[in-house]
């Protein structure tokens, strides 16, 4: 364990907030995750519980460790009990006044010798951390979907970020049992800077009639060995997502070849939004899930 770091909060018991309270309580940290909402409160430990089960099933966890994991999640609707943290990520929703309004709220609670870190996929860690107090303490942490699988955890330092700062989130990372890797902070930062506009293009593929969904992902699986083609991914992940990258990607880096592909906007538009939504670039009333175009 890092030696200064022992409890990490978590605010946000959404889908990412969850699954890093998982993964801290298996790497021995002291868990306590705040939500807003008293319903994902009552939830989180049985949501943890369900995912460390998986684990179990598969032969990654054993049995007392996910025991010993579950002991070690604490899920309050009381902020004040964020107080004892050494390190506090925060991974509620995308919008920057729900982020801001959680770093206010925050202030009065943390010691002073605490780190925030964000979770956020797309807005600025620079902008985020001038909103609070402690710039120089605040760094991007951006875990992937879903957090238990994916080895990876881009760390962004800001502008105002201290050394050791991000040096003391790549030790957590790793004690996380994922590997760092530290990215700038431009917009996107690296993963979903070079995967969205992939999708998106594969997306014009299928916009221009080039061929049928199932076809450009078998050509992506079988010939660039991705384990799920851009389209099937696009879909997990959520359209509404991936349009709201390349929307950051388009107006922060202002270059053309970053333009939303028209049939995404419309498949949005139509509350196609992939595997949540029942129907994207699949239809998921099928087994196997049917293309839809
Ligand atoms: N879903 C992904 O694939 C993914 C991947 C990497 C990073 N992220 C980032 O992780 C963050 C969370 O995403 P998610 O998919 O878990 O969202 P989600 O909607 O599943 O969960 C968000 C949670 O935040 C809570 N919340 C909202 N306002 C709050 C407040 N003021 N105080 C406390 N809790 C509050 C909500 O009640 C909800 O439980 C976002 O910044 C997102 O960009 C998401």
């Amino acid at each position: 364990m890092t030696p200064d770091i022992r409890t990490i909060g978590v605010v946000g018991a959404g889908n990412m907030g969850n699954g890093i309270a998982q993964v801290c309580a298996l790497a021995g940290y002291t868990v306590v995750i705040y939500d807003i909402d008293a319903a994902k409160v009552a939830s989180a430990r049985a949501t943890i519980e369900t995912s460390l089960g998986r684990q179990v099933r598969r032969g990654t966890v054993s049995a007392d460790q996910a025991v010993a994991a579950v002991a070690k999640v604490h899920p309050t609707g009381t902020i004040t009990h964020l107080s004892p943290c050494e390190l506090v990520i925060e991974s509620v929703s995308e919008d920057e006044e729900a982020k801001r309004a959680v770093y206010a709220a925050l202030q009065p609670v943390l010691r002073p010798s605490a780190i925030l870190a964000t979770d956020t996929s797309s807005i600025s860690v620079t902008r985020l951390a001038s909103a609070t107090e402690r710039p120089a303490q605040f760094v991007g942490m951006h875990f992937m979907n879903p957090v238990p699988m994916m080895e990876l955890v881009e760390v962004i330092p800001g502008v105002a970020t201290a050394p050791h700062v991000t040096a003391s989130i790549e030790a957590v990372a790793r004690r996380l049992g994922k590997t760092p890797v530290v990215a700038q902070d431009f917009p996107a930062f690296m993963v979903n800077r070079i995967l969205a506009p992939m999708i998106n293009e594969a997306i014009y593929v299928l916009y221009e009639g080039v061929a049928t969904a199932d076809r450009i992902d078998a050509a992506l699986e079988l010939g660039a060995h991705h384990p799920m083609g851009p389209l099937k991914l696009a879909d997990f992940i959520g359209l509404d997502i991936v349009l709201s990258i390349m929307r950051v990607l388009h107006e922060g880096l202002a270059d053309q070849k970053y333009r939303p592909c028209p049939l995404l906007i419309r498949y949005v538009e139509a509350g196609w939004l992939g595997r949540k939504s029942g129907r994207g670039f699949y239809d998921y009333a099928f087994d196997p899930p049917k293309p839809t175009r």
